[in-house]
């Protein structure tokens, strides 16, 4: 193994990560800004410099703090965002509101009203309802918004069905059938400017012929609504879910493996229809950030069912990463302090919840494991801290940012009273004490 030092640790970003544990404690999240900003310049080599009239926007709901926002205004890309909560943290880091994407399938009036009073780029609108409510707050607060609208492509993805999004049958867009209704009431509105188009197929994608499909439904409609109606789309959004690294199972590919794909398929339907080319906006947001992040926990019990198998228990699991118990998803892992030791054993690493659905690995091969043993679990930078919860009342894991050797905590480990701050006891329950 490579990322090894001397005393047999293994080294994450140039951090001795057993060091990482001692000095922050586990369960903690780590996260390398090198490792992001690396990708940050993949998309500009392999998209945004390579072509002319693109844009990329990173999907936040992957991973957000307002140093993440930083780091994304640095690298000069868009945010996209999906609720208040997110506008609001990319907002209180300073991040420029103009390259902010609002998305959602149900936003709230107040979430809306956030977005129109601060400005955002676009509002990718998911339905009439919201269309609705953004005509009147807009037309309130005397604005003119650029939206895009979201479209079910019909175009289902090979990947787990929670994560599936462009099939007909999905919660999210306009259903391609009700576009030329949607499209004909923005035309004349004075508080909308509707820009084109967006469809997102689903994540942790491994094949760019999805994206092709996707791109010829949408290409077709951006024809047949100028010919049928006079409408120019000027903006075409592909989504996000390029597809990473987990286990040595996943292969997976270069960006450019995806966007020219897109951009071949966009060229070739504009030319075929005689359409001008539109602004394209990729928004990956796993690919970004997924492979930059480990978790370090500490293994405690360890337990030997003789002849089925043995149970090693950390001191997190499912609320910090509930993926394997939602999407059972796989993920790799070593034992930091013992990275050159023979691998003898197998052992299965279940979290400290009250689930049996609480295992973050099944079959883990690794060297004899002792209690206090340290394990990081690899990939986990995305939907990891995102998707953290507080059940069984256990407190989220600080994150740690590395640049270059260097480290800083960028959210701190809840503490037990954190866990109560929203708490009140009616009066009513403390009379009689
Ligand atoms: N754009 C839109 C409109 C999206 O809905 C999503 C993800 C993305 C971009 C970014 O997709 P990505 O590049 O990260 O695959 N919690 C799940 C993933 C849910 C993704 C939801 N939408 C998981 O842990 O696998």
């Amino acid at each position: 193994m490579e990322n090894v030092n001397c005393e047999n640790h293994f080294i994450f970003a140039d951090c001795d990560t057993v060091e990482l544990a001692k000095q922050f404690g586990t369960p903690l999240y780590v996260v390398s800004e090198e490792m992001i900003r690396e990708r940050c310049s993949e998309i500009k080599e392999s998209f945004l410099n390579k072509y002319k009239n693109v844009k990329a926007a990173y999907a936040s709901k992957a991973f957000l703090t307002m140093a993440m926002c930083r780091i994304i205004e640095d690298e000069g890309l868009g945010l996209d965002v999906v609720s208040g909560g997110e506008l609001y943290t990319a907002i209180k880091a300073g991040f420029p509101t103009e390259n902010i994407m609002f998305h959602g399938n149900n936003k709230a009036w107040e979430e809306l009203e956030l977005a129109v009073k601060s400005n955002v780029g676009r509002i990718i609108v998911d339905n009439l309802y919201e269309l609705d409510l953004l005509e009147e707050i807009a037309k309130q607060q005397n604005r003119k918004m650029k939206i895009l609208f979201r479209v079910t492509p019909g175009i289902k993805g090979e990947t787990h069905e929670y994560i599936v999004t462009g099939q007909k049958d999905s919660k999210f867009g306009i259903p391609l059938e009700q576009i030329y209704e949607v499209v004909r009431r923005t035309m004349d509105s004075e508080s909308i400017d509707l820009m084109g188009f967006h469809f997102h197929l689903g994540s942790q994608l491994f094949e760019n012929h999805i994206y092709k499909a996707g791109v010829e439904v949408i290409t077709k409609l951006v024809k047949d609504l100028k010919e049928e109606l006079g409408f120019i789309t000027r903006e075409l959004n592909a989504g996000g879910g390029f597809g990473i690294r987990y286990t040595s199972q996943d292969e997976p590919k270069p960006l450019h493996y995806f966007t020219d794909a897109i951009m071949e398929a966009v060229e070739k339907q504009c030319c075929q229809y005689n359409l001008e080319m539109p602004t394209i906006i990729i928004e990956p947001g796993r690919w970004v950030v997924g492979e930059a992040g480990i978790t370090l926990y500490t293994v405690g019990s360890i337990k030997e069912i003789p002849g089925i198998r043995t149970y090693a228990s950390i001191d997190g699991g499912l609320p910090d990463n509930p993926r394997p118990a939602l999407y059972k998803a796989k993920y790799d892992a070593v034992v930091a302090n013992k990275v050159n030791e023979e691998v003898s054993t197998t052992v299965t690493i279940a979290g400290k919840c009250c689930e049996s659905g609480d295992i973050l690995i099944w079959d883990l091969d690794t060297p004899l494991l002792t209690s206090g043993d340290i394990l990081a679990v690899l990939s986990t930078g995305a939907y990891n801290f995102s998707m953290a919860s507080n059940y069984n009342k256990l407190p989220k894991p600080a994150v740690v940012l590395i640049n270059k050797g260097h480290t800083e905590l960028i959210v701190e480990r809840e503490s037990y009273d954190h866990l109560l701050d929203r708490e009140i006891i009616p009066s009513y329950l403390e009379k009689n004490r």
